[in-house]
């Protein structure tokens, strides 16, 4: 455990580095959010909280090497960000790599949703997701249903109801291409139109060459960027 200076030595750094890369307001906006979001597993009971490296996830998945590691994404920019989008009402909202299912949490609280589901490839995360909801529900704040499906992304066609994808950036580009080839093959068994957010878009070249999603928005949430795609 670092001793008390050491850890207010890392803040003061970090602040000074941030102040310099994104000036003052929105420094401190990323420092309340971080602020609030250590409060969300105590205020609920949950642990969403608690890194898991992609070397300590089970071996034997084929695509462990292509994915980044479990890390939860902040309440309060997936909030604002969900406040912002124009999504039709009656959504299925897909979190694609949904780790221990923060993001299920907070979806699933929104009126706009009539159905939550998350996409995991780890058995272990997909029963700590599970676990999790399970103690959330105390909270009397879930409006719609969640699912945890455990999959791996590139080898799950989505169902023909899902029709908003959450991607806090869950694997690399290959892996992205081969998710973006399986929802190609359920939009041509299933026309619709969809949208896909793309939090910490690092591979976001693969969506933007892809023919089919063009980028409609770019957001700028808790020091992280999003973007925003759809066919149509
Ligand atoms: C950065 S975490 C995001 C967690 C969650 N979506 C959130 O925003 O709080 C990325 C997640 O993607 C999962 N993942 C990586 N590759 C995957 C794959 N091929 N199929 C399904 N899940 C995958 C990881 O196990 C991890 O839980």
């Amino acid at each position: 455990m670092p001793t008390l200076a050491v850890q207010l030595t890392t803040v003061s750094s970090w602040a000074l580095r941030s102040f310099r890369r994104r000036g003052l307001r929105s420094t401190v906006g990323v420092a309340y959010s971080s602020l609030l979001d250590l409060g969300f597993d105590w205020r609920y009971g949950t642990e969403t909280r608690s890194v898991v490296l992609r070397t300590d996830m089970e071996p034997e998945l084929e695509n462990r090497d292509r994915a980044v590691s479990y890390q939860p994404t902040k309440e309060r920019p997936f909030l604002h960000l969900m406040q912002r989008l124009p999504l039709p009402p009656g959504s299925t909202f897909v979190d694609v790599g949904c780790g221990k299912g923060r993001v299920l949490l907070l979806a699933a609280q929104l009126s706009s949703l009539a159905r939550v589901v998350g996409v995991e490839f780890s058995p272990k995360l997909c029963a700590q997701a599970r676990g999790n909801i399970q103690v959330f529900r105390a909270s009397g704040k879930l409006r719609a249903p969640i699912e945890v499906i455990q999959a791996d992304a590139p080898k799950r066609v989505p169902d023909p109801s899902e029709n908003v994808f959450f991607l806090y950036n869950p694997f690399d580009a290959a892996i992205l291409r081969l998710f973006l080839d399986r929802l190609r093959e359920s939009l041509a068994a299933h026309p619709r139109q969809v949208w896909i957010l793309y939090s910490v878009p690092v591979h976001a070249g693969v969506l933007d060459v892809s023919g089919v999603f063009s980028r409609t928005e770019s957001y700028t949430l808790g020091g992280n960027h999003v973007y925003v795609y759809t066919n149509k």
